[in-house]
């Protein structure tokens, strides 16, 4: 167990301790086909968390809502052309957010109604929360301004208006502003008790890729500061009292860059001392009336807190973006229609299936667009099982993400696959069959028998590098490794929609068995995510409302 107290990151010293707990963590909230990981048993429907946070008596930005034939081609975005950049003003920054954290729409079934987002979120619980550092922006707001983004509301709540001391030493560049994200543990721990901080991890990773997205149709680009520490982030946000039941935990900081700035790449930024005078405005609001402790969830936090770093990712060699996909480059739809009409499939027809192009433009989208975003080597590769793709026989394949990881994953797998290119797959795509034959059962399974990872027209395992990273770089990369398959999974649900498909995160499956199909006994690799594509089929008895119906 950890020495420090909860408020403390732990020392050098600790390093061992935490990473320890970090794979102790890990080790017991493996879901097993005789038994679940620690969970509240039923939903206690009293204590439903709030998934709005509000800061009581913070002034209130309203952000506009811009209409969605504005924007570049999903394709520029997705393929790399270069995008007109867009000015840091009112309307952009309405549209950073709307396209990335706001409403997608509300949904009704009998008396109760809740709200879908542009990015999704396991249990639609959405346990991460947005803030902005944003210089005087004209029409928005005259200073420099420490904000709450409210999705509800689609505006921005003013937790502080920046003095010159504060704003002028961040040494932010112009036109370049900053976005935290953070997260409330217990949204998530309310329904899933410990496996929670795992989908803490993940809907930050789907948030990070939905934001960087956003940020890329205004031809912006956006960084992880992640030399950064937890208390840096603290300092800057000005949150609540971190030992209160619903406190946000800060996980990332980005940097937006709206104007080119020579190119600089940047990990760090000091925090002036000014922002630790700076009284921030407003109350956050009570999210449930009543709470259950998961210690295990406060434990795991705690030891995968950051501390700060220098140039901790400077010996990773990046991999270069794949070439735009010939496919993808002919395909004229726009972006932010795309973005905006995303949504989880809960179920699919079991028939459509889809060409081997349009699948090998899925792989390699999900080369592209994080490796655009992470400041390290992809550490996450797909353990696919195909059930429907025109011209690839139904089996279990592996893409490595990484072209270096094959190998590994060939040596640290037990099992006697083939491991055979197939036919028709480019030489440059690390694809490779492991065995042939109907995997559906299989598949459905082992993410907690739920039909639509079988029904669709693949599905896959996100197998992720375990044991090396965390060696290599602390326990706080371990929610890094979800925020990878976050990411991942972010790009399949926009590439599935493009293909006129659709997507679902799947979180819940059983991890060993997982292991064990793919031959992989040790923790070397563990399976992180889940995610399955195919033809959707409505639930019809929903009623579809307007993300924003009053304006
Ligand atoms: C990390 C994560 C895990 C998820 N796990 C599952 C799952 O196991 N089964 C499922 O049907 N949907 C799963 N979902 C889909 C969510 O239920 C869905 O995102 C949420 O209800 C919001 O709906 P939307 O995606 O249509 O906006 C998951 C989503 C995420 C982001």
């Amino acid at each position: 167990m950890l020495k420090s107290g909860p408020g403390d990151p732990p020392e050098a010293s600790d390093r061992q301790s935490a990473l320890a707990l970090v794979r102790a963590y890990h080790a017991r909230t493996m879901h097993h086909f005789q038994r679940y990981a620690r969970g509240p048993g039923g939903l206690d429907w009293e204590t439903q968390p709030d998934p709005f946070r509000r800061y009581a008596g913070a002034e209130l930005l309203a952000l506009e809502h811009v209409p969605l034939e504005q924007g570049p081609l999903y394709r520029e975005v997705f393929g790399g052309s270069p995008i007109a950049r867009a000015p840091l003003d009112r309307t952009s920054l309405s549209r950073l957010f709307g396209d990335s954290l706001g409403l997608s729409a509300w949904k009704q079934y009998g008396d109760s109604s809740w709200a879908l987002r542009v990015n999704p979120s396991s249990g639609n619980l959405h346990p991460t929360e947005a803030h902005v550092v944003a210089p005087a922006i004209p029409a928005l707001c005259d200073t420099p301004i420490l904000a709450h983004y409210a999705p509800r509301e689609h505006a921005l709540e003013v937790r502080a208006r920046l003095p010159r001391e504060a704003s002028g030493a961040l040494a932010l560049r112009e036109g370049e502003l900053l976005v935290a994200l953070t997260s409330i543990h217990w949204r998530e721990a309310w329904k899933y008790g410990e496996r929670a901080y795992r989908y803490c991890q993940h809907d930050v990773g789907h948030a990070i890729a939905a934001l960087a997205i956003a940020a890329a149709g205004l031809g912006w680009r956006v960084t992880l500061l992640d030399d950064l520490g937890r208390e840096d982030l603290l300092r800057l946000l000005r949150l609540a009292d971190d030992r209160a039941a619903e406190p946000e935990e800060p996980d990332v900081l980005l940097l937006v860059q709206t104007k080119p700035n020579g190119g600089v790449a940047r990990s760090t930024l000091e925090i002036p001392a000014a922002f630790d005078t700076l009284k921030p405005i407003g109350q956050p609001n009570t999210l449930s009336s009543d709470h259950v402790e998961w210690e295990l969830v406060d434990l795991v936090a705690h030891a995968a807190r950051k501390p700060r770093t220098e140039n901790a990712y400077a010996a990773e060699t990046l991999l270069a973006e794949p070439a735009a996909d010939a496919r993808l480059l002919a395909s004229p739809l726009a972006l932010r229609p795309i973005l905006r009409q995303r949504r989880s499939a809960v179920s699919f027809d079991g028939e459509t299936g889809m060409q081997l192009a349009e699948f090998l433009r899925m792989l390699r989208a999900t080369q592209r667009f994080p490796a655009r975003v992470f400041p390290w080597r992809p550490r996450v590769a797909l353990l696919c099982f195909v059930h429907r793709v025109r011209d690839l026989a139904p089996g279990l394949y592996l893409f490595a993400r990484d072209p270096a990881a094959l190998e590994r994953l060939r040596e640290d797998s037990a099992r006697a696959f083939a491991w055979a290119k197939p036919a028709g797959v480019p030489e440059d795509l690390p694809l490779v069959e492991l065995a042939r034959g109907d995997w559906r059962a299989h598949a459905a399974a082992l993410s907690c028998h739920q039909e639509i990872a079988s029904e669709g027209a693949f599905s896959l395992g996100m197998l992720a590098e375990f044991d090396a990273p965390l060696e290599r770089f602390g326990p706080w990369f371990y929610p890094r490794l979800f925020w990878e398959c976050g990411a991942i999974g972010q790009v399949l649900y926009l590439e599935a929609e493009a293909l006129g498909l659709r997507g679902t995160g799947i979180g819940c499956f059983f991890d060993e068995p997982v292991h064990q199909v793919a031959g992989l006994a040790t923790s070397a690799w563990r399976s992180l995510y889940h995610f399955t594509v195919g033809g959707p089929v409505e639930d019809t008895r929903l009623q579809t409302w307007p993300a924003y119906p009053a304006r």
